[in-house]
């Protein structure tokens, strides 16, 4: 299956999951810690663009707690729907990462919540292309990345745990992979956490956080 259709393939699965997402998704509790070591590197009123930011529980946080200016986009309809319907105040819309619209230098970081995972390999250097264009001088990104355990895991679709009969792409994506890709696309690697998977609600690979700055 090429790039376009996968991405095809997951909005459609989003559009299905939408509904569920808030309830059965508890990841940014496992998170948290990670979520607030990068968001300590902003003060408050300055611009962040939370990408895929699915029902809109982290970007309406960003907003509220951290006091930050948040502009959030998805590529599912459905998602960005539940977002704008739980908070409306939110701004937020329909877009797809790798064709962002908004000028050079608008954030002064990217916060990119487990929606880089969905991204085929040949397109996620066009990905941080586009955040290193978006991001202020010196600007930060935050990824969360699902990480292989072992060999026999491959990018390919899995099901979805809380929806047995959705399977979604992941791109798994381990520490040498993300260190080539920041490189080439001109970030400079500030640090990386890990935790195991919740495998009771989570996909099984464990998780990577990544903090960068724009070089
Ligand atoms: C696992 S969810 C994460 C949602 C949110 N960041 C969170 O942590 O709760 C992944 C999200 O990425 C979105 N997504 C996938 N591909 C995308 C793309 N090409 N552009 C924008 N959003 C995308 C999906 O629609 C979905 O809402």
């Amino acid at each position: 299956m090429n790039s376009k259709n996968i991405i095809h393939q997951d909005k459609k699965a989003y559009d299905i999951l939408a509904k569920l997402y808030k309830t059965k998704v508890k990841s940014a509790e496992h998170d948290h810690r990670f979520i607030e070591k990068f968001l300590s590197l902003l003060e408050p009123k300055q611009e962040i663009l939370d990408m895929g930011a699915g029902t809109g529980e982290l970007s309406y946080e960003m907003v509220k707690k951290h006091l930050l200016k948040v502009t959030a986009i998805d590529l599912s309809k459905k998602m960005v729907r539940m977002a704008k319907n739980h908070y409306p105040e939110l701004n937020i819309q329909q877009m797809d990462m790798r064709d962002l619209k908004f000028s050079p230098k608008s954030f002064n970081a990217v916060f990119v919540n487990y929606s880089l995972i969905h991204i085929p390999e040949p397109e996620v250097i066009k990905v941080l292309k586009q955040i290193h264009k978006v991001l202020k001088p010196k600007g930060y990104v935050y990824f969360s990345l699902q990480e292989p355990i072992s060999k026999k895991q491959e990018d390919d679709f899995y099901e979805v745990i809380y929806k047995k009969q959705v399977k979604m792409f992941i791109n798994l994506i381990d520490e040498k992979e993300i260190r080539q890709y920041l490189k080439k696309s001109k970030f400079k690697l500030l640090w990386i956490g890990r935790r195991e998977s919740d495998k009771k609600t989570e996909y099984p690979f464990n998780k990577m956080f990544v903090a960068a700055q724009k070089m």
